[in-house]
């Protein structure tokens, strides 16, 4: 029965494999639906649903299928996070964030003056932490899995193996990237050809297909160790990495508590450290709750004003105390308390901004001391999973493990190099989050949950390095403050402000333009960037039918059945 299935899952697979799948971004179904950033990764979610999967089994195979449908961000070679919040009030958040490899050290990216040497931590072997992502869809099914290991990853060595057709999004960006897989890697494998993607060209990935294989055969052992791991090790000796068997064999996934915070009738679930994500959310949401926003039109500056004040003292904290809570004490329960967050807005008087000198992180109780990629699933059974992957820049460190077929992660930049030293995202940090053998290095990834009582309502989270976690604070607010129904509350306007720079990103095509002058008369510093991340999100409405909803900024489509 078992190999029939496959068998059907292989042929329908040839089949979608060499069409291009055109799905809406947003669409209602009544037994299962999935968002995510490709169609194809879409696809399999929803028919792993149709199959008798759940929400976790669906997601197991998106983020393989991910991996190599969309491998500027999906992958094997990363890491990520899972929010999960059930029907009957469970509510759970997996870590599988890549770790330093234990021969890492907090100067490994300085020069004798102390310097940090440009792009090293950002391209080559050097730049890649200890994969996470197998280990934890491996932790992530045995805990909720229901369907065989298998099944949930021949899609992805089907896609792999026969190839698909790449949108116009993905030839664009292979071709801007040519030339930096030129450079990074010597031997021949699927991403460093010469030749000039187009839209509907045909990506096949070999060796890809057969580590998935492997992986589907041995579980994560097919990964962490044997062939995979020679791979890997063998790349690293020929090319200067540091991640040895020992890392691999070594890299542990790990359930964590989730962040759960209330904001009025809602309660929030999201991820805790190694994350900001969760504990930054849990401060802006505290920081604006008391504001009467629903009174605040959503084009008056006012808006603006007061989230982006909240936003700058909100990165300032996130600078001084964050980092892997397995080796720094995070104050958690101190930065999100309600009293310690209405005194970080003391000092802000409407309509002005306050000068970057004048913010500092504040003294939380308990303190002695472009690209990412988000899904969300929805299951019949009320079940919903959110999560967050990624290689961090777009192609990770722009290797490709060779032999291996895929791409690694450059997150060693997510950590501090030099306290005070921006990373490419802009974030700075402090030596909670400077680099430690094996430690994880701080991330913005912000999978949530929102739910009201104990039934899970919505589940959204977005790319976008440190941009992430304001992108979900104001959808989150248009859902709950604006009462914006979800396609509306995706698609809105957004902004982003981290404290330093000290500047408002504001998006190109805002839906009031005339917001620009009036901010920049106050004092802002404005730039536009052309949008500021792409949701992925899914609801639980009320009359039990399932909305997904793919934010028209990337080519995220929902699936379902
Ligand atoms: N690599 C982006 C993040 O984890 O925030």
């Amino acid at each position: 029965m078992k190999n029939l299935l496959i068998l059907v899952q292989f042929c329908l697979y040839t089949f979608v494999s060499w069409s291009q799948p055109v799905l809406p971004k947003s669409q209602i179904f009544e037994n299962g639906v999935v968002v995510s950033a490709h169609p194809e990764a879409s696809l399999v979610g929803s028919q792993i649903l149709k199959m008798g999967g759940n929400a976790v089994d669906a997601a197991i195979a998106i983020q393989f299928a991910l991996a190599v449908v969309y491998p500027n961000a999906g992958n094997i070679g990363g890491g990520g996070f899972m929010i999960y919040a059930d029907s009957k009030g469970k509510i759970d958040a997996l870590d599988f964030r890549e770790k330093a490899p234990a021969k890492a050290h907090k100067d490994m990216y300085l020069d004798e003056k102390g310097e940090v040497i440009k792009n090293k931590s950002l391209y080559g072997s050097l730049a890649a932490g200890v994969p996470g992502s197998v280990r934890g869809m491996a932790e992530a099914h045995k805990k909720y899995g229901s369907l065989p290991w298998e099944q949930l990853i021949n899609p992805a060595i089907i896609l792999a193996g026969q190839g698909y057709p790449i949108t116009e999004r993905q030839a664009n960006l292979l071709n801007e990237y040519q030339e930096r897989f030129l450079k990074y890697n010597q031997t021949p494998n699927a991403f460093n050809s010469t030749k000039a993607w187009k839209k509907g060209d045909i990506f096949i990935q070999s060796d890809l297909a057969k580590t998935l294989a492997r992986i589907a055969k041995k579980g994560s052992n097919g990964f962490y160790k044997g062939k995979t791991a020679m791979l890997i090790r063998k790349h690293m000796k020929k090319h200067n990495g540091i991640i040895t068997s020992k890392d691999l064999k070594q890299y542990n996934a790990v359930w964590r508590k989730p962040i759960e915070v209330s904001y009025k009738d809602y309660s929030i679930i999201t991820m805790p450290p190694p994350s900001s994500g969760g504990i930054a959310l849990g401060q802006l949401l505290k920081m604006v709750e008391s504001r009467s926003l629903k009174n605040i039109e959503f084009e008056n500056p006012l808006r603006y004003n007061i989230l982006a004040e909240a936003e700058k003292r909100v990165y300032a904290d996130r600078s001084k105390y964050l980092g892997d809570p397995d080796f720094v004490k995070v104050p958690i329960s101190g930065l999100m308390d309600s009293l310690y967050c209405t005194k970080r807005m003391s000092n802000f008087v409407e309509m002005q901004p306050t000068a970057q000198k004048d913010i500092t992180y504040g003294m939380p109780e308990g303190y002695e001391s472009t690209e990412t990629t988000h899904f969300s699933v929805a299951d019949k059974y009320g079940t919903l999973v959110s999560i967050t992957t990624t290689l961090n820049g777009n192609y990770g460190s722009s290797v490709v493990v060779e032999g291996a077929g895929f791409m690694l992660n450059n997150e060693m930049d997510d950590f501090s190099a030099k306290p005070g030293t921006p990373n490419m995202f802009g974030l700075i940090g402090s030596k909670a989050n400077q680099i430690e053998p094996n430690k994880r290095m701080l991330s913005s990834m912000t999978p949530t949950i929102i739910k009201k009582g104990k039934k899970p309502l919505f589940a959204l989270g977005s790319p976008g390095g440190g941009t992430i976690i304001t992108t979900v604070f104001q959808v989150v607010l248009n859902l709950l403050e604006y009462k914006m129904d979800l396609e509306q509350a995706v698609n809105k306007s957004r902004f982003h402000h981290q404290w330093t720079p000290d500047i408002l990103f504001l998006e190109q095509n805002q839906n009031d333009e005339s917001i620009v002058n009036k901010l920049n008369k106050i004092g802002y510093k404005i730039e536009r960037p052309n949008f500021l991340g792409c949701v992925g999100a899914v609801q639980i409405r009320e009359d039990g039918s399932l909305l997904g909803v793919g934010d028209k900024r990337g080519d995220d489509c929902a699936a379902g059945f």
